[in-house]
């Protein structure tokens, strides 16, 4: 099934303060959430997840907390084995570790290099993880590209410069713990895309969940019931 989900994996601070446990705990879980979840994103044959893992507002949270969930990426993309048995290929999104405002410590850039080498002959699904993303920063790039190449800014020439220009568009969005927001992840890529909200915290995001958001994309299962 050729489907693209994005996931804005949100609520993990909640989720561990709701059980009286630090933040970084709720981080903990969210990366080992994610893993289950990868496993029920190939059960059910979905060809593209992406998942918005730090977005480039969030380097402004406490260092402690920013330490915590680098090591959680370098953790995340070393599951190569796992990623491997599934034949997942893992990608990455988010501003170039070239570019003048990229933020990606060396050990993630070390891991994210290795996940994409040590993935790269897997056939099933792409699995994306924005870190160090957003939208706008993108976006501005993408137009700077184009303005450098003396090319026209259309619609066309924006999607070819995007970070990730093969990223097909979104076909469901997913947003927990409550927020009505998209807080800068897959804009342009999500312009037509249902967007599935839920109260449920990204740790509580299961298979139930997942299919509940699947419901949402035009000619594939039931509509949910009102
Ligand atoms: C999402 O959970 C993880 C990141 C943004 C890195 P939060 O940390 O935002 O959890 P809440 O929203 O504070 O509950
Ligand atoms: C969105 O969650 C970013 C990620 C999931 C990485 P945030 O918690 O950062 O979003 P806001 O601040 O509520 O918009
Ligand atoms: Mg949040």
């Amino acid at each position: 099934m050729s489907i693209h989900v994005g996931c804005i994996m949100d609520g993990n601070g909640r989720w561990a303060e709701r059980r009286g446990e630090p933040r970084t705990a709720g981080h903990t879980e969210g990366e080992e959430n994610l893993a289950r979840l990868v496993r029920v994103a190939v059960k059910r044959d979905i060809g593209w997840l992406t998942v918005f893992g730090f977005s480039t507002e969030n380097w402004v949270r406490p260092r402690s907390e920013v330490r915590h969930i680098v090591g959680l990426h370098k953790k995340l993309f070393g599951r190569v084995a796992e990623l491997n048995e599934l034949n997942v290929r893992v990608q990455w999104i988010g501003r170039p570790f070239d570019s003048k405002s990229a933020r990606t410590p060396a050990l993630v850039q070390r891991a994210i290099r290795k996940a994409i080498a040590d993935t790269r002959r897997n056939t099933g699904m792409l699995l994306t993880v924005a870190f160090d993303y957003g939208a706008k920063a993108e976006l501005v790039d993408a137009v700077n590209h184009l303005r450098a190449e003396g090319r026209s800014i259309t619609p066309d020439h924006i999607s070819e410069s995007l970070y990730l220009p093969e990223l097909p568009p979104v076909d469901v969005l997913v947003r927990t713990s409550g927020e009505g927001r998209l807080s800068n992840f897959l804009l342009w890529q999500s312009t037509g895309s249902p967007v599935y909200f839920t109260d449920k915290t990204w740790p509580e995001f299961d298979e139930a969940e997942l299919d509940a958001a699947l419901a949402l994309v035009p000619a594939h299962g039931t509509a949910p019931t009102r």
